[in-house]
C-alpha cells in the first residue's frame, strides 16, 4: 500500500476533517478495561470509503450496518443498542492507524471493525492491539495480520488457502502447466497471495515461467505484459486489487497476450468489469462468496441488502455482515462490554452460522471456510466451482 509520508498532525487533521463518515459517536464510557459505559456500544469500522479501492469499503460498510440494524431491530444486544461509526481510510495504511486510534480514543469503541486490506489491517491492527480493543477482519487473507496479537481476529479464509485454490484449479481444471506471475510489490496481500500460489503450483509439478511486478496506483503495464508475452506462459496470475486488475487485461488485449488471467478475492468489484470491458472475460478468480450459489441465508442476505441499497453485494459485502454479526454474537455471549471479557467471546465462537458459511474462530484467531471460483463471462462473475479447506 502506499505509505503516507506526511506529518502525523497533518495525517490527523484531515482525518479529522474528511474521514468522519458517519455521524460523531455520541456515547460514554471507556477507561481501563471496560467500554461502552453508554445506553449505545460503538463499534467502530474503519474503511476504504474513498480512493481506488473504495468498493472495499463501502460495500463492506453498507452490509455491517445492515448487520446491525438488524441486531437492533431486534432489541440490540444486553439491554443496549449498536452503533457504528465509520472513518475513511481512503486506503492508506498510515490513515488506517489514524482512524483506529480515533475509533478507540475519540469515539470510544468497544471493539473495531476492518479492515478490508491486509496492509491496513496489519496497521490498524498494531494499534487495537497496544490499546487492547478487539478487533474483526471482515476479510484480509494474509496470514501476518492475526499473528499481530491475541485482540485481532478474522472471519475469512487465509491466502495460503486461497492461493492452493487457484494452483489446483490452474493445474487440474484449465490443465495449465506454465504460468507468469504479475504482481503488486506495495501490498502485503499480492505478494503473499503471490507466495502461496507459486508454492502450490510448483508442488503440484507446475512451473513460474517469468516474475513481474507492479505498484498500487500504476497505470502503465506493456513493460511487465511485453516480458510475459515473451515466454511459452499458458495464464498469468494476477494477485492484484480489482483497479490495476482491469488495467493490466486492457492492456494484454491491446498487446496481443491472449491468456487467461487468474486471480483471488482482490478482484471483488464490479469496477473489475467496468475498467477491464471485455478484455476481462475468461478470467477466473477465488473468492469468499458467490452470490448465484448461495445457501438459504445467504440467499435472503443478497436479497435483503438489494432490497435496502438497490445493488448486489459481493464478497466484501457477505463478510462485513458476518463480521458485524460474529461481534454481535461475542458481545451477547460475553455479557458485558469489558475488553477482555469480549476478547474471550469471540476466540470462543464456535459453528456460528454466517452468510459465507459456519464460522468457527481457531487458536490463532482464523476462521477455516470453503472458498468458491469465479468465471468471469459476458462482463459478469459466475460460479464455477467450491473448493473446502
Ligand atoms: N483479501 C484481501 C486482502 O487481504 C482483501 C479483499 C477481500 C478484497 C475480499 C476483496 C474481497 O488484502
Amino acid at each position: 500500500m502506499r505509505i503516507d509520508r506526511r506529518s502525523l498532525f497533518i495525517a490527523l487533521a484531515s482525518s479529522t476533517l474528511f474521514g468522519v463518515v458517519a455521524c460523531k459517536g455520541g456515547s460514554t464510557g471507556g477507561g481501563s478495561g471496560s467500554t461502552g459505559g453508554g445506553s449505545e456500544i460503538v463499534l467502530g469500522h474503519y474503511a476504504s470509503m474513498t480512493g481506488s479501492t473504495a468498493h472495499f469499503g463501502q460495500d463492506t460498510d453498507k452490509a455491517v450496518r445492515m448487520a446491525v440494524d438488524e441486531v437492533n431491530a431486534a432489541g440490540g444486544v444486553i439491554g443496549k443498542k449498536l452503533k457504528v461509526v465509520t472513518l475513511d481510510t481512503r486506503g492508506d495504511s498510515a490513515e488506517a492507524a489514524n482512524a483506529v486510534t480515533r475509533l478507540i480514543d475519540v469515539e470510544k469503541s468497544t471493539a473495531i471493525l476492518g479492515e478490508v486490506a491486509s496492509s491496513l489491517s496489519l496497521a490498524g491492527g498494531r494499534v487495537a492491539q497496544r490499546r487492547k480493543i478487539p478487533m474483526v477482519s471482515p476479510s484480509s487473507t494474509n496470514p501476518k495480520v492475526t499473528e499481530v496479537g491475541d485482540y485481532v481476529f478474522r472471519v475469512c479464509f487465509l491466502d495460503p488457502f486461497q492461493g492452493k485454490v487457484m494452483a489446483k484449479f490452474a493445474k487440474e481444471t484449465l490443465k495449465v502447466d506454465k504460468v507468469a506471475i504479475l504482481k503488486d510489490v506495495k501490498n502485503d496481500y499480492s505478494i503473499g497471495l503471490s507466495d502461496a500460489f507459486k508454492e502450490s503450483f510448483e508442488k503440484l509439478g507446475g512451473k513460474i515461467v517469468v516474475e513481474q511486478s507492479y505498484g498500487q496506483g500504476d497505470t502503465d503495464f506493456s513493460a511487465q505484459l511485453t516480458a510475459i508475452k515473451n515466454t511459452d506462459s499458458q495464464a498469468i496470475f494476477v494477485p492484484g486489487y480489482y483497479a490495476e486488475v482491469g488495467g493490466i487485461a486492457r492492456t494484454a488485449e491491446r498487446l496481443g497476450v491472449k491468456l487467461p488471467l487468474l486471480g483471488g478475492d482482490g478482484w471483488d468489484a464490479p469496477d473489475l468489469f467496468k475498467i477491464g470491458g471485455e478484455a476481462i472475460n475468461g478470467s477466473y478468480f477465488s473468492n469468499h462468496f458467490a452470490p448465484d450459489a448461495a445457501t438459504p441465508k445467504a440467499q435472503k442476505f443478497v436479497a435483503d441488502f438489494k432490497a435496502k441499497y438497490g445493488i448486489e453485494p459481493t464478497g466484501l459485502g457477505a463478510l462485513g455482515y458476518d463480521a458485524a454479526a460474529v461481534l454481535a454474537d461475542a458481545i451477547k455471549r460475553a455479557g458485558k462490554t469489558d475488553t477482555d471479557a469480549l476478547r474471550a467471546a469471540l476466540a470462543d465462537t464456535k459453528n456460528f452460522e454466517g452468510v459465507t458459511g459456519s464460522i468457527t474462530i481457531d487458536p490463532q484467531r482464523n476462521a477455516q471456510k470453503s472458498a468458491v471460483v469465479l468465471k468471469i463471462e459476458g462482463g459478469k462473475a459466475k460460479f464455477a466451482a467450491t473448493v473446502a479447506p
